[in-house]
Order: C-alpha cells, then sequence, then structure tokens
C-alpha cells in the first residue's frame, strides 16, 4: 500500500486548509457566529493570526506555523529570509511548546541552504498531530464510564489541533463509542474558549452538553453532576507539572478536593523535557483590555475603568500532585508514574 504521509498535498482539518499554494485559517475570534476564514500564507499574517488567537490551541498553531513554512520553502526564498521568518512565528506566543517544536523541527532539517526538504517536514508536522490524536482518543475514552459526567475547560478539540482535538477529543470518542455522557463545559475566562468554541464543537457532534462559568465548577463537582475532568495542555515539565489555559488549576483543586479524577490529555510533541517542573514553563501575559471587558463577533463591550491595572496571566500551572492520569499519544501515565519519570522514558 502507498502512504502519503509526508508527501507534500492538499490537506484540511476543522480549522485550517492547506490546497498545496496556500494556507487558510478560521477565525475563531468570530465563532460561533460567523465561519469565516483568513488567507495566512503570508508569513505576517500568521503571526499576528498566531499571536491574536484567530488559529489558536497549543497543537494547531505549530502545525498552522509549518504548513505555513512549508509554503514558504516552497517559495524559492532564501535560507536566511527562511531563518528570520521561523525566528518570528516561533516567538508569537510564547507558552505553547507545539508552536517551537514544530518550527525546530523544519529549521533543524535545514542543511545548510536546502530548503527542499522542507515541505514534507512540514506534512509529517501535520500527519503527525492527526495519528496522536487518534491515539489519545483511543486511550483516553476507555477511562471514561458510560453515564458518566464530565468536564472539561478551554477549548482542546479539533479547532485545537489537526486532528480530532486531544482532551475534547477523547469526549467526543468516549460518545461516539456509545457511552453516555454529559459534558459541562467551563465558560472558561476571559476569551471564553470554552463557551464560543468548545460548545460549538459538542453541538456539532451532537454531544449533550451544558454551559457553565468557571466559578461554577467546583459545585457541579460536589454535587456529583461530574465525576471526571479532561483537559488540555500547553508545555508539560518532565515531572508532569502543566501549563493550560488559566482556571485549570483552581478545576483540579477543586476536583481533588471533591474526589474526581482529573486527567490532562496531550501528545508529546508539549512534553518540554528541558523544564525540569512547572516553576520552568515561561506563562505569556496578554493585554488587560481582554480582562476589562469583551470582544468578538457581538462586537465589544467594556466593564471595568481603562486605568485599572489587570493581571491577566493566559496559563497556569497545575502541579503532577493533582493529576490522576495523564493522558498521552504514547500510553496513560499515573501520578505516581509520571513522578517516576515515565515521560522522561517514553519521550
Ligand atoms: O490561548 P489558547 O486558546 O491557545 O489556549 C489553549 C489551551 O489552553 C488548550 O487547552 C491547549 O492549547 C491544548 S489544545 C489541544
Amino acid at each position: 500500500m502507498t502512504t502519503l504521509r509526508g508527501t507534500w498535498r492538499a490537506v484540511t482539518s476543522t480549522a485550517l486548509e492547506m490546497d498545496g499554494d496556500r494556507v487558510r485559517i478560521l477565525d475563531q475570534r468570530a465563532l460561533p457566529d460567523d465561519e469565516r476564514w483568513i488567507d495566512a500564507t503570508d508569513p505576517a499574517v500568521m503571526e499576528q493570526c498566531i499571536r491574536t488567537l484567530a488559529v489558536r490551541g497549543a497543537p494547531l498553531i505549530g502545525v498552522a506555523a509549518a504548513m505555513c513554512l512549508g509554503l514558504l520553502a516552497r517559495s524559492g526564498c532564501s535560507a536566511g529570509h527562511f531563518r528570520d521568518v521561523a525566528a518570528r512565528l516561533r516567538a508569537a506566543r510564547p507558552t505553547a511548546v507545539n508552536l517551537m517544536a514544530a518550527v525546530d523541527r523544519l529549521t533543524g532539517a535545514l542543511v545548510g541552504d536546502d530548503l527542499g526538504p522542507l515541505p514534507a517536514v512540514a506534512m509529517d508536522v501535520f500527519d503527525d498531530d492527526v495519528d496522536r490524536c487518534e491515539a489519545m482518543a483511543t486511550l483516553g475514552a476507555a477511562l471514561v464510564q458510560d453515564g458518566e459526567g464530565l468536564i472539561t475547560h478551554c477549548n482542546a478539540g479539533g479547532l485545537a489541533t489537526a486532528g480530532v482535538g486531544t482532551a475534547l477529543g477523547v469526549v467526543i470518542r468516549a460518545w461516539e463509542l456509545g457511552k453516555r455522557v454529559h459534558v459541562f463545559v467551563d465558560e472558561t475566562r476571559p476569551l471564553l474558549q470554552g463557551g464560543r468554541l468548545t460548545a460549538w464543537e459538542l453541538r456539532r457532534a451532537g454531544v449533550p452538553h451544558t454551559l457553565i462559568t468557571d466559578s461554577m465548577a467546583a459545585l457541579v463537582l460536589r454535587d456529583g453532576r461530574a465525576r471526571r475532568v479532561f483537559v488540555g495542555a500547553d508545555r508539560i515539565a518532565r515531572n508532569g507539572d502543566f501549563a493550560n489555559k488559566v482556571g485549570t488549576y483552581s478545576l483540579a483543586v477543586a476536583a481533588a478536593h471533591h474526589g474526581a479524577s482529573f486527567h490532562p490529555v496531550a501528545p508529546f510533541t508539549t512534553v518540554d523535557l528541558a523544564c525540569v517542573d512547572g516553576a520552568g514553563i515561561p506563562i505569556e501575559e496578554r493585554d488587560g483590555a481582554e480582562v476589562r471587558g469583551a470582544s468578538g463577533a457581538f462586537g465589544s463591550v467594556r466593564w471595568c475603568p481603562d486605568a485599572s491595572p489587570v493581571f491577566n496571566p493566559s496559563f497556569d500551572v497545575t502541579p503532577v500532585s493533582l493529576v490522576t492520569s495523564m493522558v498521552t499519544d504514547r500510553g496513560v501515565f499515573t501520578r505516581e508514574a509520571l513522578r517516576d519519570g515515565a515521560l522522561v522514558r517514553f519521550g
């Protein structure tokens, strides 16, 4: 059987389309109301899309940057120009290590000035992510009990990856396998990825769900409406501490307090073995305007004086002590296995 893996060709995912000559991304700032696509073939446009979260989710921003660089490599530019552009894309978001890992795979394949092999490497980044999502969905769905209430935070679905997603891929796969789940969707302040994006994906997949604000999660767990939590990750330290969308840490604390199971779900491209523990993970801080108000397809609203200072870390770090088990594309690792160096052994 011939395989197309790694062959330069048109590819599509929920939020990215590459037809061989151009790459387009679904503008996630406009969801759920508007499904508009942006041509992000120009690396400056792609960089801006990553910075502004038009394209987002740790795996997908790595894939999107790789697609853009694959096209650039085919354009006949110089190796020097390629390296400059790659460095700018690499720095567009500081916490999601998948972005850096994807760009480094391309620049690492540069031998002298020959850009020839790079499009195939870019395509491998895409194909890898699809395969890794499949593996996580299968492994994670096996943890889900029939009739179980679940919570997820932010968006870790098809919108955030090239494949079926990480945490949300698990949830949707469990439903597809006939497990009658009900998903409580954390709205996810301040940019509302849960309310805007996860609810959009679950509706499309036909999975029963209920939107809650982040501050309601503890009582949903206390009342036993949900007994299991699946979240994504943007960077995982070698000891299993991990960064994910701000609010994940408080969700993990609430889950532990109420005896619920808590599972980060992420591919090994999210593991950063150079980070010894969570203290080494750089946390992106974003503009205070995101917290003083909200803007989107609905327009914009502000409820706080412009002059009021804001603390807006985009991610927080959850310690491995709060993890029941971590679902990866290479296996499911318990807290004890993570503490024992499983990520180093399997990485
Ligand atoms: O700021 P975002 O929307 O890019 O944050 C995304 C998350 O925190 C996701 O949970 C994470 O990237 C994993 S996505 C599969």
